[in-house]
Order: C-alpha cells, then structure tokens, then sequence
C-alpha cells in the first residue's frame, strides 16, 4: 500500500506546533517543486527561454538564469503562507524576513545544476530547515539564526527533476525518497544504506591539476584499480548536478567530492555550506553515511556567512573516512 508524503510527516514529525510548521513548510515546497518541474518541461520552447541569463549575478558571483529566478520566487510564494520567519536562498543577497511570529528559518538552492537547464538534464531544489532563535524580529538576529551549525536542523530535502520528480526527505528519522505520482509525493518502497564502502566516485576531473596533493592522491589511488593501492576497480560518474550525484550515491553507493582548489574563489572548493552541504550531510549521516570537509564532518562546522563555501566529500562512509585518512597526512 503505497504511503503518501503527507502521512510521512504526519508519523515522523512531533504533532505540536513545530512539527506542524515543518510539516506544512515542506508541502509547501513540494507545491513549489511541481510549478518549477513544470517549466522545466516546456523549457527551450519560444515564451520559455528558462536557461538564458538575465543579466544579474548572485550573492556567490554566479550568472541568475531566468530558471534560478523563478524558482526563488515560485518558494518565497509558497512558504509566505507558513511560519517561516527567515529566508535564506542562493539567489538572495541578504535575509528574506517573512513572518514575524515564524517559527522556522529556511534556507535553499532554489535550482542546483544551473548550468544543465538546457542540457535536458537532472536539475533540483534543496532545503534546509533550522528552528528560529532569535526574540527579535531583526535581520541581524535572523541572519545568526541560519548561521546554526548543521546538526540543529529540523528537517533537509532535496528534489530531483529528472525523468521523474522525486524527492529525498529526512525528519531526522532515518531518510525517505518519494516520487510525484499524479499530484501527489508517494513514498518509495527502499531504505538507502551508506554504510559500506564502493567502487564509483563523482568528481569533475578537469580540475586535477587545481587540487591540493591529497585529492589528487586520493584520486590517483581510485584511478590505480586492482593493481593500485586500493587494490580495486573504480566506476566514474559526473553530473554537473549536485542532486542528480547525490541521487545515484543513495541509490547505488558512491562518494562525492569537491574538494578545495587553488583556482580563484574556490579555495574552499565551489558548494555553499548551509542551502547545499548542510542539507545533504543530514540526510547522509541519516543513512549512515558521512559528511565531511575532508576533516570535519559538515554537521559540526559553524557558518560564519550565508553563502560561504565549504569543500564537500560525502557518501559511503568507509570511502568518506577513507578519504580523511589521505587528508590527514599532510606534509
Ligand atoms: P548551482 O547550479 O546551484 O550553482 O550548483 C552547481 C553545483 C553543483 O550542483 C554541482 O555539483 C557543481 O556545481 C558542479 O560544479 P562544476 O561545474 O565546477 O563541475
Ligand atoms: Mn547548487
Ligand atoms: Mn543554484
């Protein structure tokens, strides 16, 4: 018997009033993700140019495509009829300040994988959701409030538009995926596992030479098969897409990484730690996987900017550990 999205919540959310904050924010994003997944569907048709630019450049110095705009606005729409008192976006420069009697603070990459909008590729939404803090109503004290270290959040997704538009939840009860079956999410009949380690790692290879010597080691060893240090055969994969990687790592195992650089602004790699690592390191560490930095898992780390950067290695959590191991040995 198939479970809807709504009993989810309904079992694994608290039935008092922050539970049901959480519970109507996240339906409000779903209602959210069917108006994006929408004009994902005509896009490249004449009145639908969503991967064009439109001229400005968000917070993290990223070209806006009409796509990252009308996903921000399409969520700000959505969660305004619901308790949140601050938004936080990939696409805002500052606070979002909502309600003022709000008892959440949500923060979001409203279209990860801009760069295949075009590209008939799988595109998404993550969310993070934190409890609100702050006594007063002011955006400084709300701006402290989403600089709440990961491991407070109440609640992280993420959506898949692809072939199909699903979702991955977590409540902090373990994790669920859900697909959107006519209106509706329905819950999928699968428990990921990250406990074991794997043979496939996703990672944007052009950027060797960038590394820092651990990476590359790393790498080198996965690269080195049987014959190599790790003494196994490693699978490749890419997306451009943080969620169509994060997907197929719960699906099929993985680790992901995209660690720091010496290229310009990447020197904590190109992920934005509380709308992209934070998120996805909640439903990893739901699933017994792990989260890193490459030292600290992403959980601990405490923000200290809205769209700071964070070098990102998550997934199986022998390979993650694995990888910690190299980190650490630093000359
Ligand atoms: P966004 O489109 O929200 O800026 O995110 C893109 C991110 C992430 O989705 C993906 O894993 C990564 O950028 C790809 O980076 P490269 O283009 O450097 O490979
Ligand atoms: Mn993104
Ligand atoms: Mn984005």
């Amino acid at each position: 018997m198939s479970v809807s999205l709504t009993h989810y919540l309904s079992q694994n959310l608290d039935q008092d009033e922050i539970g049901k904050a959480v519970k109507d924010t996240v339906l409000s994003l779903c209602n959210s993700s069917k108006i994006i997944a929408q004009a994902l569907s005509v896009n490249g048709l004449t009145d639908a140019q969503f991967g064009d630019q439109i001229g400005g450049l968000n917070a993290d110095g990223d070209s806006q495509k009409a796509l990252d705009v009308l996903a921000d606005k399409a969520i700000i729409q959505e969660i305004s009829n619901y308790p949140v008192a601050a938004y936080f976006s990939e696409e805002q420069d500052e606070a979002l300040l909502l309600d003022k009697n709000g008892s959440l603070i949500v923060c979001v990459d409203p279209l990860d994988g801009s760069s295949n909008i075009d590209n008939n590729l799988s595109v998404g939404t993550i969310f993070s959701i934190l409890p609100r803090q702050a006594e007063l109503f002011e955006p400084d004290y709300l701006m402290a409030d989403a600089l709440q270290p990961g491991k407070n959040q109440l609640a992280s997704g993420f959506f898949v538009y692809g072939p199909q538009t699903s979702l991955i939840l977590t409540t902090g009860n373990g994790i669920a995926g859900f697909i959107l079956s006519g209106d509706d999410f329905v819950q999928m009949e699968w428990q990921p596992s990250l406990q074991e380690s794997s043979d496939q790692f996703a990672i944007n290879m052009s950027n060797m030479r960038h590394w820092a010597p651990q990476a590359r080691d790393y790498i080198q060893k996965c690269l080195d098969g049987l014959e190599g240090a790790f003494a196994r055969n490693y699978n490749m994969r890419w997306c451009g897409s943080l969620v169509a990687d994060a997907w197929r790592i719960f699906r099929q195992g993985g680790i992901f990484l995209y660690p720091e650089d010496n290229r310009q602004n990447y020197h904590a790699g190109r992920l934005r730690l509380i709308y992209e690592a934070n998120p996805i390191a909640f439903l990893v560490e739901q699933a017994g996987g792990r989260a890193s930095d490459g030292k600290t898992p992403i959980l601990q780390i405490k923000p200290q900017a809205i769209h700071q950067r964070i070098p990102l290695i998550f997934g199986c959590r022998k390979d993650v550990l694995n990888y910690e191991l190299h980190h650490s040995n630093k000359p």
